[in-house]
């Protein structure tokens, strides 16, 4: 190197001579310019990989990771369900009774335990009747850039689309400005095989079989857009809701019933651990006249409100500051489980995070109604973490739905007219297919850390599980933009031979798929075969990695 350095300057000086001053200094700059570069890069150390060790007890399996951590959300809002979804039947995109067959093909693929619907905001303000029969309501939509909301995706639509992807239906009722009677009669609509007039009704609008309702959200945010409640005033409300809002399907009566989620926290302040306190201590006094199975909780990664936060083009700043917030997610959920242990030991009503994922700011040009955004790599690794910090909670988080599924907040889908790109979230939810239904297994690693500015975080965060198959799955999430991970696998009453799957990164941090390049951020094979008796992987910096382990 120094020879080519000395003969580059001695080249130099000769040129000198030939050329006017103006010219040769001009040169000179350029020269010492790329000199620099040279000596950066050549000098510039390369970080070695940082080592974890990671053991798994394959004899301890804790609890089942419910597959409705995977739920998604789909809310009329925006682009969301119109465009997103639904196009008509007589759209030139293709479609299945106006529903896309693109997104229905991508969404099958991940395995969609539950969608939930019809929000949101917009179901504590939605009548069911407006989105049936041949002659829909159309009204305004107050709550999302007060667009027209043309009711041509009602019950049956969503029903349908739910059928298409092999999901269940997580439908929210009108606890808000809704009556008891009124949900009661879409419950029926729904769901009654006996020969009443509401099931005429849905067998004349083309459905003589009862449909399945799953899961049943009793209002959303009554705290704040769904109707500004107290947590008594809502209480009995609620109570009310539960007991009139009845599920006929008669293969619901015994298994597969239909769980009722009441409304529950929105963050960790007082406010909200009153809020759990006031439901879940009136639920361990509670008789036969009403039930739930589960309260909800939203959070979302937001960090300033409004949200301000770029979804591309930022930073490691933003990077590592969204991850760290995101991160609290965990407390979050330890201290509204502590209150919800207190009254229901036995865990009966499950923490259902039924809104969560990160918010940002609406991208430039877009209508803020419609909280348009992209989805980066930054948001897999936001993915990973929080599905990580469910799965850890899984004895009581038994469910999640993520917002929203297409074209809102991080979603899965993106979607112009007839054009679809699938968002590097989309990847981490597929990657994670195995480990719904999956059994947890206790996994120690010495995380480390990955320090930026004011901001320190786990290093790597990492996942366990026996599958449904039979197989050792793992997850591991490398943070750290910057150093690679060398893993180090040991698996308890395991000679584990190799380990094979997939790893999820990109150039940037901020790195997204776009219609015109849909395959920036898209998962490759990885693979480790054991050498002397250690299962090593090699894992890329900012990575989300899913692999199999086979004895
Ligand atoms: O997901 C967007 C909105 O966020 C939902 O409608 C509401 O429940 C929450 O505040």
């Amino acid at each position: 190197m120094r020879g080519f350095l000395t003969q580059s300057a001695s080249s130099l000086r000769r040129l000198s001579v030939a050329l006017p001053p103006q010219r040769v200094s001009l040169l000179r700059r350029a020269f010492i310019f790329v000199v620099t570069l040279i000596v950066v890069a050549v000098a510039a150390p390369r970080a070695a990989a940082q080592k974890v060790e990671l053991s798994i007890d394959a004899s301890k399996p804790g609890a089942k990771i419910d597959r409705n951590l995977f739920g998604q959300f789909a809310e009329h809002l925006g682009h969301g369900i119109y465009d997103g979804i639904w196009v008509g039947s007589d759209s030139t995109i293709p479609n299945t009774r106006g529903i896309r067959k693109d997104v229905v093909a991508a969404l099958k693929a991940i395995h969609v335990p539950n969608v939930r619907w019809p929000g949101g905001c917009f179901a504590d303000g939605y009548h069911w009747r407006d989105g049936i029969g041949p002659q829909r309501v159309v009204r305004l939509n107050p709550d999302w850039g007060g667009v027209i909301e043309p009711n041509t995706f009602g019950t049956h639509e969503f029903m349908d689309f739910i059928d298409q992807i092999g999901s269940d239906a997580y439908v929210s009722v009108n606890l808000g400005s809704g009556t008891p009677h009124e949900a009661s009669d879409w419950l029926e609509y729904m769901t009654a095989a006996q020969a009443t007039t509401l099931e005429k009704e849905r067998a004349a609008n083309g459905h003589p079989a009862p449909y399945k309702v799953a899961l049943l959200g009793l209002g959303n945010e009554s705290w704040d857009c769904g109707g500004n409640m107290t947590a008594e005033y809502y209480l009995d409300r609620m109570k009310s809701f539960s007991h009139f809002v009845r599920n006929y399907n008669p293969a619901q009566l015994e298994k597969d019933q239909m769980l009722k989620i009441a409304v529950g926290p929105g963050g960790g302040e007082e406010r909200w651990t009153d809020w759990t306190e006031t439901v879940m201590k009136a639920y361990q006094q509670h008789t036969w006249s009403w039930d739930i199975n589960g309260l909800s909780m939203h959070n979302y990664t937001v960090v300033k409100w409004p949200p301000a936060f770029k979804s591309v083009g930022f930073g490691e700043d933003e990077y590592a500051q969204i991850l760290k917030t995101t991160l609290e997610m965990d407390d979050l959920i330890r201290k509204h489980s502590a209150i919800m242990d207190k009254y229901d030991p036995l865990k009966k009503v499950a923490l259902v995070v039924d809104e969560w994922g990160g918010w940002y700011a609406p991208l430039p040009g877009s209508n803020p109604g419609f909280l348009v955004q992209q989805n980066s790599l930054r948001d897999a690794i936001l993915a990973a973490l929080n599905i990580n910090i469910f799965a850890r909670h899984a004895d009581r988080v038994r469910g999640a739905n993520i917002a929203q599924m297409i074209n809102v907040l991080q979603a899965m889908i993106l979607t112009d007219h007839e054009k679809m790109a699938l968002t590097p979230t989309y990847y981490v939810y597929k990657m994670y297919v195995p480990f719904q239904d999956s059994t947890y297994l206790p996994v120690t690693f010495e995380a480390g850390s990955y320090k930026h500015g004011d901001f320190s975080l786990p290093r790597v965060d990492a996942l366990a599980a026996k599958g449904k198959d039979g197989k050792l799955w793992v997850e591991i999430t490398n943070v750290d933009p910057h150093q690679a991970a060398e893993v180090e696998l040991n698996v308890t009453g395991i000679n584990a031979k190799s380990a094979l799957g997939q790893t999820l990164t990109a150039p940037k941090v901020d790195s997204v798929n776009t219609f015109e390049s849909p395959d920036t951020v898209v998962p490759k094979p990885i693979s480790a075969s054991a050498q002397g008796g250690k299962l090593i992987l090699q894992l890329e910096p900012k990575s989300v990695t899913v692999v199999a382990v086979e004895p």
